[in-house]
C-alpha cells in the first residue's frame, strides 16, 4: 500500500473528479471512496480511517442528495458544515474530497434512475417511499464518478448496505463493498448526523432505541429465538418512553430482509423511531458476535 502522497483536492465538477480517478487508476493505484452526506461525526471518521487502510488514494464524497429525501423530510435543514468536515476529513487521510453540487448530479432534463428490487422493499423502504431509489442512484453516480475498486459504508444504514452490496453485484460493478460496525456514544446512542436535532430531553429519551436492541439481545442469548418475543423485548423501552414513537421495529434474514418467526439463521432486528420529530434509525444482527 502507498501512503497517502496525492496532494489534498477538494473537487466539485464530475468531470474532473472522473479525470481524477481515471488518471490513477491508469497508474495503478488502489481508490477507496467513502460516500458520506457531510457533517461528519466519528462514525464517519471510523469508515474514512478504514478506507486509508485499504487504498493508496482515498476518496470522500460530501453531497446531500435530494433524491433520497421524501416532499416532507428534512432536506432543506439538514445538518451542513462544508468547511468543518473538509478538515476533519484531511486530517483522516483523505486525499481528495468530491463534493458537487446539486445542479452538477442532477442537471435539468435528468430523468435516470436505479431501483434495487426485493432488497428496497420493506423497513425504511416501504416507510420513506423512492428513499432506496434516491439512495441507489446516487451510489451509482458516485461510483461512476470516482472509479473506486473498494467503497465503505456504515452498517446503522443495514438495509442501505444490503442493498448497494446486492447492486454492486448485480451490475457487476466490480467494486468491494465493506460494511464497518455502528460507532455509538458513550452511553449506546449510534452516531447519527441527524442527532443534531435532539433537544437535551430528546436526547435522553433517544437511547430507548439502544434499550431496546440490548433487551432483545439480552433474550436472545439466554435462549429465546422466537421473533414475537424478541420483537416485545426491543419494543417495549420505546413504548415506555413518553417522547418516542415506533416508525417500525422488525425482525428479518440478516441477508433477504425476510420477515423471519424464527431465529434460525443471522437476522438483523432493525428499527426506526421518532423521538419527538426527529426519525432515528439503529439495529443489531442477532446470530453472529
Ligand atoms: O448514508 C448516507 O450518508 C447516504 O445515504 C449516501 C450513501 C451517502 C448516499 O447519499
Amino acid at each position: 500500500m502507498i501512503a497517502s502522497r496525492l496532494p489534498f483536492e477538494v473537487i466539485r465538477q464530475p468531470s474532473t473528479m472522473r479525470a481524477w480517478a481515471e488518471n490513477l487508476r491508469r497508474d495503478g493505484l488502489r481508490i477507496c471512496v467513502v460516500p458520506t452526506m457531510g457533517y461528519l461525526h466519528p462514525g464517519h471518521l471510523s469508515l474514512l480511517r478504514a478506507g486509508r487502510a485499504r487504498a493508496d488514494v482515498l476518496i470522500a464524497t460530501i453531497f446531500v442528495n435530494p433524491t433520497q429525501f421524501g416532499p416532507n423530510e428534512d432536506l432543506a435543514v439538514y445538518p451542513r458544515d462544508e468547511e468543518g468536515d473538509i478538515e476533519k476529513a484531511r486530517e483522516c487521510g483523505v486525499d481528495l474530497i468530491f463534493c458537487p453540487d446539486v445542479e452538477a448530479m442532477y442537471p435539468q432534463g435528468y430523468q435516470s434512475y436505479v431501483t434495487v428490487e426485493e432488497l428496497s422493499r420493506p423497513l425504511c423502504g416501504s416507510a420513506r417511499p423512492g428513499h432506496f431509489r434516491g439512495v441507489a442512484t446516487i451510489v451509482t453516480k458516485l461510483f461512476h464518478i470516482t472509479q473506486p475498486h473498494i467503497a465503505i459504508f456504515g452498517r446503522k444504514d443495514y438495509q442501505q448496505f444490503a442493498m448497494i452490496r446486492q447492486m454492486s453485484r448485480d451490475l457487476d460493478f466490480g467494486i468491494e463493498i465493506v460494511g464497518m460496525p455502528i460507532v455509538r456514544e458513550a452511553d449506546g446512542l449510534a452516531m447519527s448526523s441527524r442527532n443534531a436535532y435532539l433537544s437535551a430531553p430528546e436526547r435522553s429519551a433517544a437511547l430507548c432505541l439502544y434499550r431496546g436492541l440490548k433487551a432483545a439481545q439480552a433474550r436472545f442469548h439466554s435462549g429465546e429465538r422466537d421473533s414475537l418475543a424478541l420483537l416485545d423485548a426491543a419494543r417495549q423501552p420505546i413504548e415506555d418512553t413518553e417522547l418516542a414513537r415506533i416508525d417500525y421495529v422488525d425482525l428479518r434474514d440478516a441477508t433477504t430482509l425476510e420477515l423471519v418467526t424464527s431465529v434460525s439463521r443471522p437476522a438483523v432486528l432493525a428499527m426506526a423511531v421518532f423521538v419527538g420529530k426527529t426519525r432515528l434509525i439503529d439495529n443489531a444482527v442477532l446470530g453472529i458476535d
